[in-house]
C-alpha cells in the first residue's frame, strides 16, 4: 500500500522518498496487478493526458518501450506481457517526470538524429528535426564547391551535444572537424558522442566563446547558436523553458545577440571562398540576410526554408 495519493501521482507530485519505489496503490485504479503492457500503457496515458502533455499515446509507447527495451511494434504484438514490479516501478517513474513536462529524450537519455543515436541530457539541446536539414545542406555544399575528395575543413559552432560535427564527420570520413561550444558540461556531451559513434580522429573539441578558441582558418563554418528572443523563451513551452539549457536558446532581445557577434568574426575564420550556414529562427531572415551583407559585401545569401516553409538556414558564399 502506498501513502502518496493517485491524483496527487497524476498532477505530477513525486512519490515520497523511500529505500525502494513503491508500486502505486493499484485499486485505487481499479487495475488488477500484475499489469500487462496495454493496462500499462492504457494507465500512462490517463495520466499524461491529465498533466497536459501533448503527444500521450507516443510518448507512452517510447517510455515503456524504454523501460522493457522493446520496439513499439513489439509493444502493439504483445499487449498481454506482464510486467514485472521492477519494471512497473522504473515506468511509473518515468511517466511521473513526463507528468511534470521533462521532454522524453531527457527521461531515456538518447535522441535519434540523421539516422544516428546521440546521448542526451539537461546539459544540452535536444537536437531538433530542422538541423537536420543544416547537416544536409552541409554536405551539399561540400559536394557544389567540389571539397569531397579532401580534408574539407570545418567548424561547428555552438555544437551542444555534437550532432552537426559528427553527423559531417561521418558522411565525410576525411573532413577535420572543429567543434566549439562555450559550456564545459555541453563539450562532456559532445565527448561521449563523439566517443560511441567513432569520429575521434576527426573531431576536435574546443572551449571557447565563438570562434576564439579556432586555431586555423576554415573553408565551411556551420553553427546553430542561440536564435529564440528572451521575452519568446519566457512564453515558451514548459518542456524547453523550464528543461532546456538557457544558454542554448536565449538570444537576447531580438534573438540575435550571437549570430551577429559570430558575423563580425566570421569573415577572418574563413578560408578564401569559404561557406558559412547559419540555423536561423522562422521570422529571422530579412534582419540575418541585411548582417551578412555587412560583415560580406561581396558573398552570395541564399536563405533557405525548413520542411514547414519557415526561413531556417542563411548560406553565404564568401
Ligand atoms: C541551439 S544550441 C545548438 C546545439 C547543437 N548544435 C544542435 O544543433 O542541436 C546552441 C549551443 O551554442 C552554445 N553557445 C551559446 N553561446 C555560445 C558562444 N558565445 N560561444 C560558443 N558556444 C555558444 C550553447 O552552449 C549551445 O550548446
Amino acid at each position: 500500500m502506498i501513502n502518496w495519493s493517485w491524483k496527487s501521482r497524476l498532477r505530477g507530485c513525486a512519490p515520497p522518498a523511500s529505500p525502494r519505489c513503491q508500486v502505486p496503490d493499484l485499486p485505487l485504479c481499479g487495475l488488477p496487478t500484475p499489469l500487462d503492457v496495454r493496462q500499462a500503457l492504457h494507465w500512462a496515458v490517463t495520466a499524461l493526458v491529465q498533466a497536459d502533455v501533448e503527444s500521450p499515446r507516443l510518448d507512452s509507447e517510447v517510455l515503456l518501450g524504454h523501460v522493457l527495451r522493446w520496439t513499439r511494434s513489439r509493444l502493439h504484438a504483445w499487449p498481454e506481457q506482464k510486467l514485472s514490479n521492477r519494471e512497473w516501478e522504473e515506468f511509473v517513474a518515468a511517466v511521473n517526470r513526463r507528468c511534470q513536462h521533462e521532454p522524453v529524450p531527457y527521461i531515456i537519455g538518447h535522441r535519434e538524429f540523421f539516422g544516428l543515436d546521440f546521448v542526451v541530457d539537461r546539459r544540452v539541446l535536444i537536437p531538433r528535426p530542422e538541423t537536420e536539414l543544416v547537416v544536409e545542406r552541409v554536405l551539399e555544399t561540400v559536394r557544389e564547391m567540389g571539397w569531397t575528395s579532401g580534408a574539407t575543413s570545418v567548424a561547428d559552432v555552438g555544437t551542444g551535444s555534437g550532432v552537426i560535427a559528427v553527423c559531417v564527420a561521418t558522411r565525410l570520413p576525411a573532413a577535420r572537424v572543429y567543434a566549439i561550444d562555450s559550456s564545459p558540461d555541453a563539450l562532456q556531451v559532445a565527448a561521449t558522442n563523439v566517443a560511441r559513434l567513432r569520429v575521434q580522429n576527426q573531431i576536435q573539441l574546443l572551449c571557447g566563446n565563438l570562434l576564439d578558441p579556432l586555431p586555423d582558418r576554415v573553408q565551411l563554418l556551420v553553427a546553430n547558436l542561440p536564435y529564440v528572443s528572451t521575452a519568446d523563451l519566457h512564453a515558451a513551452a514548459r518542456d524547453v523553458r523550464d528543461y532546456e539549457p538557457v544558454a542554448a536558446l536565449d538570444g537576447g532581445r531580438d534573438g540575435l545577440d550571437s549570430i551577429r557577434k559570430l558575423l563580425q568574426e566570421a569573415p577572418r575564420c574563413l578560408a578564401h571562398h569559404g561557406v558559412l550556414l547559419l540555423e536561423i529562427g522562422a521570422d529571422q531572415g530579412p534582419r540575418v540576410a541585411n548582417l551578412v551583407q555587412q560583415a560580406f559585401p561581396n558573398a552570395r545569401v541564399e536563405v533557405m526554408p525548413d520542411y514547414a516553409g519557415f526561413d531556417r538556414i542563411v548560406r553565404v558564399w564568401s
